[in-house]
């Protein structure tokens, strides 16, 4: 449990540059957050603002030119994925992963750390809108489509009942059916804090802060109804 004050996940002065032509290009800029339990946080803004990159560095798939992390106080930009994921990070990506040779079944057994029963895997994976029976035997691979692959992604990282549960961009090819579904597993989450990148309105609007993030720089972190004029704006200037 964190003290009074206590913020589960903390993000101080965090910058990343890539190379471009020989030329340091800046993809975030100084940018600090602090993320409390039991709240839903949405991250949104124009393509390319800076959105996947900022969960990757919370996640460790990347790392930050300078900045630092902190987890329940603790530091934990030096960490690797392995060390963040068994610290209670979680994390779907934007463009989901596949495994050749692992039963969707055996990953969800991984994902929880416990062998399910029927019954259990059958609970992750109907949370997503899945027929599990249909399911748990096949492989996650490529022969599953694209919102099939995206919502077991979804379901492993429900199975793994992290601290901090980070979605990118989980309505990406999801139908409008399960989209409905999702939007409220997504409320059900309250216990951790969940990180959801995303652009859709249904899920800025369950969120308790939405952070805009436009040119690498947070723009705004406030309630949707606080942020959404500004969302007019940065469309308008996409056009
Ligand atoms: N390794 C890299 N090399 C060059 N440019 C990169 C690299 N990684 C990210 N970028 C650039 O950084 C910017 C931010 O990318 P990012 O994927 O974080 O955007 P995003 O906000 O998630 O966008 P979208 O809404 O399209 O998913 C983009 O302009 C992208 O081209
Ligand atoms: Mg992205």
């Amino acid at each position: 449990m964190l003290k009074n004050g206590e913020k589960m996940l903390k993000i101080d002065k965090l910058s990343y540059n890539v190379k471009e032509n020989d030329k340091d290009k800046e993809i975030l800029k100084d940018i600090n957050l602090s993320f409390d339990e039991n709240k839903i946080y949405v991250v949104t803004g124009p393509n390319g603002g800076g959105k996947s990159t900022l969960v990757k560095l919370i996640m460790g798939i990347i790392n930050p030119d300078s900045g630092k992390i902190f987890l329940d106080e603790q530091d934990i930009t030096t960490l690797s994925i392995d060390e963040r994921a068994k610290a209670g990070i979680s994390f779907a990506f934007q463009k989901p992963v596949t495994f050749k040779g692992l039963k969707i079944k055996q990953l969800l057994d991984i994902a929880s750390g416990k062998t399910n029963n029927v019954g259990q895997s059958c609970e992750y994976l109907s949370a997503v809108g899945l027929c599990a029976k249909d399911y748990i035997d096949r492989p996650l691979d490529d022969k599953l489509s694209g919102g099939e692959q995206k919502r077991i992604e979804i379901a492993m990282v429900l199975a793994r009942g992290g601290k901090v549960n980070i979605f990118d961009e989980p309505e990406a090819g999801i139908d409008l059916w399960s989209f409905e579904k999702l939007t409220n597993i997504f409320s059900s989450l309250k216990s951790t804090t969940t990180i959801i990148v995303s652009h859709q309105q249904k899920i800025l609007e369950i969120a308790d802060e939405v952070i805009l993030l436009k040119n690498g720089q947070i723009e705004k972190v406030g309630s949707y109804s606080e942020v959404a004029p500004l969302l007019n704006q940065s469309c308008a200037q996409l056009k």
